[in-house]
């Protein structure tokens, strides 16, 4: 097995570790608004930075192109939750993973299909291989795009796939203030799957994933496509507003925040 297919196996079962599909379809059809269990509190989080991409990006992109709906194109897209929740304001979504596993992969987001399998398409490939160019209005990397090992290369696919005018958007991806903060989670990151993830820790470890963004990443990778990126801060709730301060208060290294980034594909 290649070192990538052994992460995509390692990753799905640390998914379903986590408790991530164990609902069924009761859960795909909540996501992201899953309001009880161990991960609500994580979702309630999601759940803002989505009514955000809605609102800032959706809907006046959606105006802009009436009375068409738009092609949208979901990068990592798991089970494929955001593309169903877009499906059903009438988008044509597809769903891309390079997993899939019924955990929370492509395979679990077949129940999708029995609501709307037309304007939703399931594809099984890498985002740094997109089998297709120059035809969405929305490309979206929803908690994804952290996963790559070369930005700059998985935002030339992205931009590759977008049509003139068309939006490029990064969701749910930590990004720091400063370089060394996001260096020092991977550090913490690396030491505690050592310590509890077991016998899934060499292989989740494997892949050289960058794990994290600061906007100064951003822009050197997006350089060579001329990007100019816009954030939309998000309104999270309180919790997670106030960790900042609390982490100055213990003496901790600052947090990460997700927000969504925006850019026009010219
Ligand atoms: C944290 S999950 C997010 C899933 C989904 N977008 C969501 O919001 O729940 C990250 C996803 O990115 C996918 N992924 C990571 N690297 C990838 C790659 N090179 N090509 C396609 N998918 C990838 C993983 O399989 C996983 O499903």
């Amino acid at each position: 097995m290649t070192t990538s297919a052994r992460f995509r196996t390692a990753y799905a079962k640390h998914r379903e570790a986590e408790g991530r599909g164990s609902r069924g379809v009761a859960e795909l059809l909540a996501l992201p608004y899953l309001r009880t269990g161990p991960l609500a509190r994580q979702w309630a989080v999601r759940a803002r930075s989505y009514e955000c991409l809605l609102r800032a990006v959706v809907a006046p992109l959606r105006r802009a192109r009436a009375p068409q709906p738009l092609n949208v194109l979901d990068l990592g897209a798991g089970n494929g939750w955001l593309c169903y929740r877009l499906a059903l304001q009438g988008h044509r979504c597809v769903a891309l993973d390079w997993r899939r596993d019924a955990v929370d992969g492509l395979g679990a987001g077949a129940a999708y299909g029995a609501h709307l399998a037309p304007a939703l398409s399931r594809v099984a490939a890498s985002f740094d291989a997109l089998p297709v160019k120059r035809a969405f209005d929305l490309v979206v990397f929803n908690a994804a795009i952290h996963y790559t090992s070369s930005l700059d290369g998985t935002i030339g696919e992205a931009v590759r796939a977008t049509l003139p005018g068309g939006r490029l958007v990064i969701l749910d991806s930590p990004f720091y203030g400063r370089a060394v903060d996001g260096e020092r989670m991977v550090a913490e990151k690396r030491e505690t799957a050592r310590r509890e993830w077991g016998d899934r820790a060499a292989d989740l470890l494997a892949l050289r994933m960058i794990e994290y963004l600061t906007a100064d990443r951003l822009a050197a990778a997006s350089a060579p496509f001329h990007l100019s990126w816009r954030r939309h801060r998000v309104r999270y709730p309180l919790w997670y507003e106030l960790r900042p301060l609390a982490a100055r208060a213990l003496g901790r290294r600052p947090p990460s925040r997700f927000d969504v980034w925006e850019t026009v594909v010219r």
